[in-house]
């Protein structure tokens, strides 16, 4: 197990530049599958869940390369296996999405089920009810799903809550059906946009990602694609966080401002300074203590919920009582005790957490539950007195590209370690 070692309260001040987004990666990757011919992918984050997605494809038949730099090639097979590998798609949920993929380009598809995750159940019952809505046969047993269509049939979906998930696997299973397909209730995502152009850059037909109505002409096949990929907002929000809870001064560049509104908004509430620093770059300035804040996550353009463990961590240090509700997952809470064990004063009910921020946090050995709860330890442990060790890099290593070396870029003082060698020269420090 790797962990990370932070001397806290130092200032950070510099550049951060932010990858390409992995949340939009990941579905380009899944919608290749459906190509005829190869595709080209810019600035996808060298990260591990862009490497469990290679093996997925790989798994299915398609050629992967990442270079470095962030060019990721993909020759997709001429006939894909139809089964998705179970071990990787335990390993990450977003497996999947290559649901919707092989039903429209092979007719069947068998991917073992999606367990619950740190955050809480994740069902995927929206997909398959609107792939059963495009004509899908759908038999789900032993853990599996098990999928077939000779050719899916366009149809009008209402999604019961705006998944982004489900949007995206019926958007792409839709590319290819027969007729229109029109989803409403549709997530707004800045990824669906992006999916939406990677899709029509391969020949599909799509128009109206972004708002809450998706309309999908189906086409026969789809061809070769070139697309970048858009900035990671959560990368970008998490930097941001990183220069308010230090008393910072970075400028975050990569951005896409109107992808951050929520979370500047929430930062300005707080007494932080957000100013644009030129195209597709912010400047944030934090103050001697951030103000206490209300937020409460939602979908798209609302507060995103893979922010909300790292504002907690800022709620943590602010002055007064601040009130964070989680809508999205129904137990997306852990950090609050690891956050606890680092002096925070925390009570949570159900999916509501206040937040009495307290002078000055005191750096421990605490541990990732999952990506962004890691990314929120690793906060906190910027601001804390003293050395903190944040255990289970692993996790935020599947989100995070170049984590340490980003955050040495701006000034903090920070080392990977793994768990059988002490930090050399530093206070061993051993979790009680
Ligand atoms: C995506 C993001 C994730 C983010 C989430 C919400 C990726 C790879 N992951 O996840 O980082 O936290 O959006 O912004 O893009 N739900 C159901 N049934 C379904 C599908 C979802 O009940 O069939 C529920 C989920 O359990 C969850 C909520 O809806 O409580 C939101 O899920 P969804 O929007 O689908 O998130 P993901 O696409 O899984």
């Amino acid at each position: 197990m790797q962990g990370m070692w932070i001397q806290g309260g130092r200032p950070l001040q510099g550049t951060w530049r932010v990858s390409g987004a992995k949340n939009a990666a990941l579905k380009m990757m899944a919608a290749a599958l459906m190509a005829s011919e190869p595709c080209l992918v810019d600035d996808v984050p060298d990260i591990r869940d862009v490497a469990t997605m290679m093996g997925v494809m790989r798994h299915l038949g398609a050629d992967v390369r990442l270079e470095p730099g962030g060019r990721l090639h993909i020759k997709p097979p001429d006939y894909p296996c139809w089964e998705a590998p179970e071990h990787l798609v335990r390993q990450m949920r977003a497996s999947v999405l290559v649901m919707g993929p092989l039903l429209a380009r092979t007719g069947r598809v068998r991917i073992s089920m999606p367990g619950g995750c740190a955050i809480g159940p994740r069902p995927i019952d929206l997909h398959l009810k609107g792939l059963r809505q495009l004509g899908a046969e759908i038999v789900e047993e032993h853990g599996f799903v098990e999928a077939w269509a000779h050719r899916l049939e366009g149809a009008e979906i209402q999604l019961d809550f705006p998944s982004v998930g489900a949007t995206e696997n019926l958007m792409m299973a839709a590319t290819m059906a027969r007729g229109v397909t029109i989803i409403r209730n549709a997530a707004r995502e800045p990824e669906i946009v992006d999916l939406q152009t990677f899709l029509n850059n391969m020949g599909a037909r799509i128009v109206g990602a972004g708002t809450d109505t998706i309309r999908i002409t189906g086409v026969r096949e789809l061809g070769g694609a070139r697309h970048a990929v858009i900035p990671d907002r959560i990368e970008a929000g998490t930097a941001m966080v990183a220069a308010a809870i230090t008393g910072g001064d970075v400028v975050v560049t990569n951005v896409i401002p109107e992808h951050l509104e929520a979370v500047t908004a929430k930062l300005r509430e707080a007494g932080v300074e957000v100013e644009p620093a030129g195209a597709g770059a912010l400047r944030v300035r934090g103050s001697l203590r951030p103000k206490a804040f209300s937020v409460r996550t939602q979908p798209y353009p609302g507060f995103p919920t893979d922010m909300q463990p790292q504002f907690m961590a800022l709620a943590a240090v602010a002055e007064g009582a601040s009130l964070v509700k989680e809508t999205v997952y129904t137990s997306r809470m852990k950090h609050a005790d690891e956050l606890r064990r680092m002096g925070a004063d925390i009570v949570v009910d159900g999916s509501v957490a206040v937040i009495r921020g307290v002078e000055r946090l005191t750096g421990a050995v605490v541990e990732a539950t999952d990506l962004r709860a890691g990314a929120a330890l690793i906060l906190a442990g910027l601001a804390a007195e003293g050395d903190t060790v944040v255990e289970g890099m692993e996790h935020i290593d599947r989100g995070y590209e170049l984590i340490d070396e980003k955050l040495r870029s701006v000034g903090a003082r920070v080392r990977r370690i793994s768990e059988d060698l002490p930090v050399a020269g530093e206070r061993p420090l051993v979790r009680a």
